[in-house]
This record gives structure tokens, sequence and C-alpha cells, in this order.
């Protein structure tokens, strides 16, 4: 990992905070990913090549599901929230 994604210097961080740093980086990578293949889906004309896409775009929601699982079993106030809103019913805010 490259310490200029950090905002701070490495030897001040505990290592749980560069871990966590390298969940929440790659599900931000994820969801990037996510959005560039539904808009890619979204303009192309190969109805083969959209279905492709369709399908990277869902396996990334699945990497994306997995690395919020992981800040859920590591970071606390993760699993708080994530308790308190997913499957929710009525407003989320
Ligand atoms: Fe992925």
């Amino acid at each position: 990992m490259s310490n200029e994604d950090l905002h701070e210097p490495r030897e001040r961080l505990a290592d749980e905070t560069v871990t966590t740093h390298q969940a929440i980086v790659s599900l931000m990578e994820e969801l990037q990913a996510i959005d560039t293949y539904r808009q890619r889906a979204d303009d192309c004309d190969d109805a083969q090549l959209k279905a492709v896409l369709v399908r990277s775009m869902n396996d990334e929601m699945e990497h994306a599901a997995m690395l919020v699982e992981w800040l859920r079993r590591n970071v606390g106030e993760f699993a708080t929230q994530l308790d308190k809103f997913l499957k929710c019913e009525g407003s989320i805010a």
C-alpha cells in the first residue's frame, strides 16, 4: 500500500487504522467500479457486451458487500450503524 493515500504520517497511525484505511479505500474503488460499469453498460449498444458489463457491475457489488461486512466485523461503530439502518423500515433519515 502506498503511503500517499494516508492523510497522516504512517508512523503516527495505529496498525488497525491502516488496515481499516485499506478496507475503506478498497470499498471506494469497488463503488467507483460499480458506477463505471453501470454507465458503460447504459452507453453500450452491443447487447452481449452490455450483459458482460452488467455482470461485472454485479460482481463489484459482491466485492463491495464483502468489504462492508469486513468493516462491520472489525470497526465497532460500523456495526452499530449498520444494525441501525440495514433493512430498517420507513424513512432512512
Ligand atoms: Fe472488485
